[in-house]
């Protein structure tokens, strides 16, 4: 049976992309719904044109009450059955109960080579530090942010003159060929981390 895939995104979904068009190509998961807090995410416009079922909960009537809103995705979600979740450029924050619900069946993609820049801005913080090498992260899901045992990372080198978008377009095309490259290994019971 193939594992039952839900993808959470908040924007674009270039990483949603990734995933469901590698899963369209003998893999051992499917993509079977694609979740998003905002309802203006251009990565739902693309789930609904693929023919993806979608699931819209806006976080923002739930102000700063987590388990609400992380109870109305719960209830949406749960006739899709799901076996794993992937968050893929979703920005909100979990709490550690709908985490530890989703324990090891929960992966996400975060732009840097944790445990290094934890958290936002990660390409600048990368630029200030005078890196010379930055990336991307491949990751369980654990209470503590961006800290989840490693399942995949690509470095890309830092250029001269490099700006923040320069390496964030760098690093997002390392993402689309680690996150669907993980997820056929994950979905097939490999957890060795994966160093492209
Ligand atoms: C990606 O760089 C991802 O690592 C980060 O947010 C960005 C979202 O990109 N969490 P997209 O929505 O997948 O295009």
């Amino acid at each position: 049976m193939k594992k039952r895939v839900g993808i959470f995104v908040s924007g674009g979904g270039s990483n949603m992309r990734a995933l469901v068009e590698d899963m369209g190509r003998d893999h051992p998961a499917e993509p079977v719904v694609v979740v998003s807090n905002n309802p203006h995410a251009r990565g739902i416009t693309w789930a609904q044109d693929a023919g993806l079922a979608t699931v819209v909960v806006d976080h923002y009537p739930f102000g700063r009450d987590r388990a609400a809103f992380e109870a109305a995705i719960t209830e949406a979600l749960a006739p899709h059955d799901l076996d794993l979740i992937c968050l893929a450029g979703f920005m909100r924050v979990l709490t550690a109960g709908f985490v530890t619900h989703w324990r090891d069946r929960m992966l996400n993609i975060h732009p840097s080579l944790l445990p290094k820049y934890r958290g936002l801005h990660t390409h600048a913080r990368a630029l200030e530090a005078g890196d010379t090498e930055h990336g991307c992260t491949v990751h369980l899901v654990t209470p503590e942010l961006d800290d989840g045992p490693v399942l995949g990372q690509v470095r890309v080198p830092i250029h001269a003159g490099d700006t923040p978008d320069d390496l964030a377009a760098r690093v997002l095309v390392q993402e689309h060929r680690l996150y669907p490259a993980v997820l056929r290994r994950y979905a097939a019971g490999d957890r060795a981390p994966l160093m492209l």
